[in-house]
Protein backbone atom coordinates (compact mmCIF):
# COMPACT_ATOMS: atom_id res chain seq x y z
CA UNK A 1 0.00 0.00 0.00
CA UNK A 2 1.42 3.27 -0.96
CA UNK A 3 2.32 5.91 2.18
CA UNK A 4 -0.20 7.89 1.69
CA UNK A 5 -3.10 5.42 1.58
CA UNK A 6 -2.04 4.46 4.89
CA UNK A 7 -2.37 7.20 5.87
CA UNK A 8 -5.68 8.21 4.94
CA UNK A 9 -7.05 4.76 6.12
CA UNK A 10 -5.54 5.18 9.78
CA UNK A 11 -7.57 9.01 9.67
CA UNK A 12 -10.40 7.19 8.32
CA UNK A 13 -10.32 4.65 11.31
CA UNK A 14 -9.91 7.29 13.86
CA UNK A 15 -12.56 9.35 12.65
CA UNK A 16 -15.02 6.34 12.35
CA UNK A 17 -13.83 5.35 16.41
CA UNK A 18 -14.44 9.14 17.18
CA UNK A 19 -17.80 8.91 16.00
CA UNK A 20 -18.88 5.85 17.58
CA UNK A 21 -17.68 7.71 20.83
CA UNK A 22 -19.44 10.35 20.30
CA UNK A 23 -22.67 8.59 19.75
CA UNK A 24 -22.16 6.67 22.63
CA UNK A 25 -21.62 9.37 25.19
CA UNK A 26 -24.63 11.28 23.68
CA UNK A 27 -26.63 7.90 24.38
CA UNK A 28 -25.11 8.16 28.33
CA UNK A 29 -26.09 11.88 28.70
CA UNK A 30 -29.57 10.97 27.48
CA UNK A 31 -29.56 7.74 29.88
CA UNK A 32 -28.28 9.73 32.58
CA UNK A 33 -31.54 12.53 32.39
CA UNK A 34 -33.96 9.90 31.90
CA UNK A 35 -32.62 7.96 34.87
CA UNK A 36 -32.85 11.01 36.82
CA UNK A 37 -29.15 11.39 38.01
CA UNK A 38 -28.89 14.82 38.44
CA UNK A 39 -25.58 15.00 40.02
CA UNK A 40 -23.69 18.04 38.74
CA UNK A 41 -20.39 16.56 38.40
CA UNK A 42 -21.39 13.01 36.39
CA UNK A 43 -23.41 15.53 34.09
CA UNK A 44 -20.58 17.91 33.67
CA UNK A 45 -17.77 15.26 32.88
CA UNK A 46 -19.84 12.89 30.49
CA UNK A 47 -20.48 16.45 28.24
CA UNK A 48 -16.84 17.17 28.81
CA UNK A 49 -16.05 13.53 27.24
CA UNK A 50 -18.52 14.24 24.05
CA UNK A 51 -17.36 17.95 23.71
CA UNK A 52 -13.79 16.80 23.49
CA UNK A 53 -14.48 13.95 21.36
CA UNK A 54 -16.25 16.23 18.55
CA UNK A 55 -13.17 18.77 18.85
CA UNK A 56 -10.85 15.67 17.83
CA UNK A 57 -13.07 14.78 15.19
CA UNK A 58 -13.04 18.59 13.54
CA UNK A 59 -9.90 18.37 13.93
CA UNK A 60 -9.18 14.68 12.24
CA UNK A 61 -11.75 15.96 9.12
CA UNK A 62 -9.54 18.76 8.75
CA UNK A 63 -6.75 16.88 8.58
CA UNK A 64 -8.66 14.37 6.19
CA UNK A 65 -8.82 17.52 3.88
CA UNK A 66 -4.81 17.03 2.43
CA UNK A 67 -6.30 13.40 1.02
CA UNK A 68 -8.54 15.24 -1.53
CA UNK A 69 -7.15 16.46 -4.46
CA UNK A 70 -10.03 18.75 -5.07
CA UNK A 71 -8.70 22.44 -4.56
CA UNK A 72 -10.83 24.60 -2.98
CA UNK A 73 -10.32 27.84 -5.20
CA UNK A 74 -10.43 31.50 -3.62
CA UNK A 75 -8.97 35.20 -3.41
CA UNK A 76 -6.98 36.02 -0.89
CA UNK A 77 -3.91 38.25 -0.22
CA UNK A 78 -0.72 36.32 -0.03
CA UNK A 79 0.74 39.07 2.78
CA UNK A 80 -1.87 38.82 4.96
CA UNK A 81 -1.64 34.42 4.49
CA UNK A 82 2.26 35.00 4.94
CA UNK A 83 1.65 37.40 8.39
CA UNK A 84 -0.62 35.06 9.86
CA UNK A 85 1.47 31.87 9.67
CA UNK A 86 3.94 34.39 11.32
CA UNK A 87 1.75 35.68 13.90
CA UNK A 88 0.74 31.53 14.63
CA UNK A 89 4.68 30.92 15.74
CA UNK A 90 5.50 34.52 17.58
CA UNK A 91 5.65 32.85 20.45
CA UNK A 92 8.63 30.09 18.74
CA UNK A 93 10.11 33.18 17.22
CA UNK A 94 10.64 35.29 20.21
CA UNK A 95 11.65 32.41 22.36
CA UNK A 96 14.34 31.57 19.81
CA UNK A 97 15.32 35.24 19.33
CA UNK A 98 14.73 35.36 15.47
CA UNK A 99 14.55 37.70 13.29
CA UNK A 100 11.93 37.68 10.77
CA UNK A 101 13.03 39.54 7.45
CA UNK A 102 10.10 40.24 5.28
CA UNK A 103 10.69 40.50 1.70
CA UNK A 104 7.50 40.87 -0.26
CA UNK A 105 7.20 42.18 -4.19
CA UNK A 106 4.43 44.80 -4.13
CA UNK A 107 3.32 43.72 -7.23
CA UNK A 108 1.37 40.72 -5.40
CA UNK A 109 -1.83 41.86 -4.37
CA UNK A 110 -4.51 39.17 -4.78
CA UNK A 111 -4.16 35.32 -5.25
CA UNK A 112 -6.62 32.83 -6.37
CA UNK A 113 -5.47 29.42 -4.94
CA UNK A 114 -6.51 27.27 -2.01
CA UNK A 115 -5.58 28.95 0.86
CA UNK A 116 -5.57 25.96 3.15
CA UNK A 117 -3.51 23.64 1.57
CA UNK A 118 -1.16 26.87 0.87
CA UNK A 119 -1.09 27.69 4.94
CA UNK A 120 -0.45 24.14 5.51
CA UNK A 121 2.40 24.09 2.78
CA UNK A 122 4.28 27.46 3.46
CA UNK A 123 3.32 26.65 7.31
CA UNK A 124 5.48 23.69 7.18
CA UNK A 125 8.35 24.80 5.70
CA UNK A 126 8.06 28.44 8.38
CA UNK A 127 8.68 25.26 11.24
CA UNK A 128 10.87 23.48 10.21
CA UNK A 129 13.15 26.64 9.44
CA UNK A 130 11.91 27.47 13.31
CA UNK A 131 13.02 24.02 14.49
CA UNK A 132 16.99 24.27 13.36
CA UNK A 133 20.26 24.89 15.19
CA UNK A 134 21.12 27.86 12.99
CA UNK A 135 24.56 29.97 12.72
CA UNK A 136 22.88 33.35 12.25
CA UNK A 137 18.96 33.59 14.16
CA UNK A 138 17.61 34.58 10.84
CA UNK A 139 14.52 33.97 8.18
CA UNK A 140 13.92 36.20 5.05
CA UNK A 141 10.66 35.22 3.38
CA UNK A 142 10.97 36.53 0.06
CA UNK A 143 8.18 36.11 -2.57
CA UNK A 144 8.30 37.04 -6.20
CA UNK A 145 5.80 37.64 -9.31
CA UNK A 146 7.01 36.37 -12.68
CA UNK A 147 4.17 36.43 -15.37
CA UNK A 148 1.37 34.57 -14.17
CA UNK A 149 3.95 32.24 -11.48
CA UNK A 150 4.23 32.95 -7.58
CA UNK A 151 7.61 32.16 -6.16
CA UNK A 152 7.84 32.25 -2.09
CA UNK A 153 11.61 31.00 -0.89
CA UNK A 154 11.88 30.85 2.63
CA UNK A 155 15.57 30.92 3.41
CA UNK A 156 17.54 29.94 6.68
CA UNK A 157 21.00 29.86 7.67
CA UNK A 158 21.61 26.01 9.52
CA UNK A 159 23.09 22.86 8.13
CA UNK A 160 23.80 22.43 4.82
CA UNK A 161 21.07 19.81 3.27
CA UNK A 162 23.36 17.90 0.54
CA UNK A 163 22.84 15.98 -2.66
CA UNK A 164 22.16 12.78 -0.62
CA UNK A 165 19.69 14.46 2.09
CA UNK A 166 17.85 16.30 -0.79
CA UNK A 167 16.99 12.61 -1.97
CA UNK A 168 15.41 11.55 1.25
CA UNK A 169 14.06 14.70 2.88
CA UNK A 170 10.44 14.41 1.08
CA UNK A 171 9.96 11.04 1.86
CA UNK A 172 7.29 10.36 4.24
CA UNK A 173 8.84 9.12 7.45
CA UNK A 174 12.26 10.43 6.84
CA UNK A 175 13.16 12.49 10.15
CA UNK A 176 16.49 13.84 12.04
CA UNK A 177 14.36 15.19 15.10
CA UNK A 178 13.72 13.01 18.53
CA UNK A 179 10.31 13.84 18.08
CA UNK A 180 9.78 14.41 13.98
CA UNK A 181 6.97 12.37 12.22
CA UNK A 182 9.22 13.11 8.51
CA UNK A 183 5.80 13.76 7.38
CA UNK A 184 5.54 17.58 6.87
CA UNK A 185 7.92 17.74 3.87
CA UNK A 186 6.41 14.85 2.06
CA UNK A 187 2.80 16.81 2.66
CA UNK A 188 4.21 19.85 1.71
CA UNK A 189 5.58 17.88 -2.12
CA UNK A 190 1.90 16.49 -2.20
CA UNK A 191 -0.33 19.27 -1.79
CA UNK A 192 2.26 21.90 -4.06
CA UNK A 193 1.76 19.35 -6.72
CA UNK A 194 -2.18 19.46 -6.59
CA UNK A 195 -1.48 23.30 -6.32
CA UNK A 196 0.12 23.07 -10.03
CA UNK A 197 3.27 23.51 -8.10
CA UNK A 198 6.54 22.69 -7.23
CA UNK A 199 9.37 22.63 -4.61
CA UNK A 200 13.30 22.85 -5.14
CA UNK A 201 16.01 23.20 -2.54
CA UNK A 202 18.86 25.77 -3.09
CA UNK A 203 21.81 24.94 0.12
CA UNK A 204 24.75 26.45 -0.17
CA UNK A 205 27.18 26.27 2.84
CA UNK A 206 25.82 29.51 4.06
CA UNK A 207 22.20 29.34 3.87
CA UNK A 208 19.45 26.73 2.61
CA UNK A 209 16.47 28.18 0.63
CA UNK A 210 13.20 26.28 0.06
CA UNK A 211 12.06 27.98 -3.23
CA UNK A 212 8.22 27.22 -4.04
CA UNK A 213 6.68 27.99 -7.14
CA UNK A 214 3.06 27.56 -8.17
CA UNK A 215 0.21 30.01 -10.63
CA UNK A 216 -0.84 33.21 -9.17
CA UNK A 217 -4.80 32.23 -10.90
CA UNK A 218 -5.16 28.20 -10.27
CA UNK A 219 -7.65 27.20 -12.28
CA UNK A 220 -10.27 24.02 -11.45
CA UNK A 221 -9.44 20.88 -13.99
N1 LIG B 1 15.40 24.10 6.47
C1 LIG B 1 15.98 22.90 6.69
N2 LIG B 1 17.33 22.81 6.83
C2 LIG B 1 17.93 21.63 7.05
N3 LIG B 1 17.27 20.45 7.17
C3 LIG B 1 15.93 20.49 7.04
C4 LIG B 1 15.21 21.69 6.81
N4 LIG B 1 13.90 21.39 6.74
C5 LIG B 1 13.81 20.05 6.92
N5 LIG B 1 15.03 19.50 7.11
C6 LIG B 1 15.33 18.06 7.32
O1 LIG B 1 14.30 17.30 6.70
C7 LIG B 1 13.75 16.37 7.64
C8 LIG B 1 12.33 16.09 7.26
O2 LIG B 1 11.50 17.22 7.48
P1 LIG B 1 9.95 17.01 7.72
O3 LIG B 1 9.32 18.33 7.90
O4 LIG B 1 9.42 16.13 6.65
O5 LIG B 1 9.89 16.18 9.07
P2 LIG B 1 10.29 16.65 10.54
O6 LIG B 1 10.33 18.14 10.59
O7 LIG B 1 11.52 15.93 10.94
O8 LIG B 1 9.08 16.11 11.39
P3 LIG B 1 7.71 16.91 11.67
O9 LIG B 1 7.37 17.61 10.39
O10 LIG B 1 6.75 15.87 12.07
O11 LIG B 1 7.99 17.86 12.78
C9 LIG B 1 13.98 17.02 8.98
O12 LIG B 1 14.02 16.07 10.03
C10 LIG B 1 15.34 17.69 8.78
O13 LIG B 1 16.38 16.75 8.95
MG1 LIG C 1 8.66 19.31 9.76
Amino acid sequence: MKKENEFGFAIHEIKNKLQVLILNSEVLERYLIKMNISDENVLKFTNRMKEESMDLYRFILDISYIFKKANNIEEFSLNELLNELIDIYNSLIDAKKIKIIKNYDPKIKEVSQDKKKLNIIIGNILKNSLDLKTKKNEITIRTEKQMNTIRVTITNYGEKINEKLKKNIFEAGFSTKEEGTGLGLYIVKELIEQLNGSIDIESTGDSTSFVLTFPDKLKNK
